[in-house]
């Protein structure tokens, strides 16, 4: 079961099965040609309660609000059930690398970000960044998930999408250089 929340900018999804759950965000993942539940929340909604993908690899799923009009993609991913059940578990679990929870408090990214295991309770909701580095794009947009947009979107993430609610971050360049490369160790 999936519960999609239309968060403005960016996707929250939130996984439910057997005993585990989870938050994610921005990259939704299926098991191929399976029934999957899906609510959605926020302006976009939809007759269906289930959703099935029968063709394996990448994917943009079209959500289209009627009133006031909107369309935005969601990036998904059809996987055969091994490696679904691979991602899953390792979405339910923790970081795996903890060194980074002076470094995201002190940049203040703990204020509205979530690492598991990490950082929690931030006061402003953002996108959970558990496991970021498996996500092949950033920000709900076609962005390559790469070294140098990844440094750019911290410190200015306007400057890459125009809508971005997240506020520049005055980082100097060796903390910067640190977020990055903890951010792709978050796997
Ligand atoms: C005031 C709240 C706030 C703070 C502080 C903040 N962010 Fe964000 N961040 C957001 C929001 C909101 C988004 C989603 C923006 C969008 O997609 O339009 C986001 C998106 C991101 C993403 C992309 C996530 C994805 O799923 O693609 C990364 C990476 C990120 N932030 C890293 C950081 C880092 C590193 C810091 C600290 C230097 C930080 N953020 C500080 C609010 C914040």
């Amino acid at each position: 079961m999936i519960t999609i929340n239309d968060m403005g900018e960016w996707w929250q999804l939130v996984y439910r099965r057997g005993g585990a759950s989870f938050v994610t965000a921005n990259e939704l993942h299926v098991p191929v040609g399976a029934v999957v539940s899906v609510t959605w929340s926020g302006a976009f909604r939809s007759r269906e309660p289930a959703l099935v993908i029968d063709r394996q690899g990448r994917h943009q799923l079209t959500a289209v609000a009627i009133w006031p009009p909107r369309l935005r993609h969601l990036a998904t991913i059809a996987d055969d059930t091994a490696e679904f059940d691979r991602w899953f578990v390792r979405e339910a679990t923790p970081a795996v690398n903890r060194s980074g929870a002076p470094l995201f408090t002190n940049a203040g990214c703990s204020l509205c970000h979530v690492i598991r295991g990490v950082v929690a309770e931030p006061s402003m909701i953002a996108p959970d960044l558990t496991h970021f580095a498996s996500r092949r794009t950033i920000a709900a947009i076609d962005l390559p998930n790469e070294h140098g947009y990844l440094s750019g979107w911290i410190v200015n993430s306007r400057a890459l999408k125009h809508g971005s609610e997240m506020p520049e971050n005055n980082v100097d360049a060796a903390v910067l250089h640190q977020l990055v490369s903890y951010l792709e160790s978050l796997r």
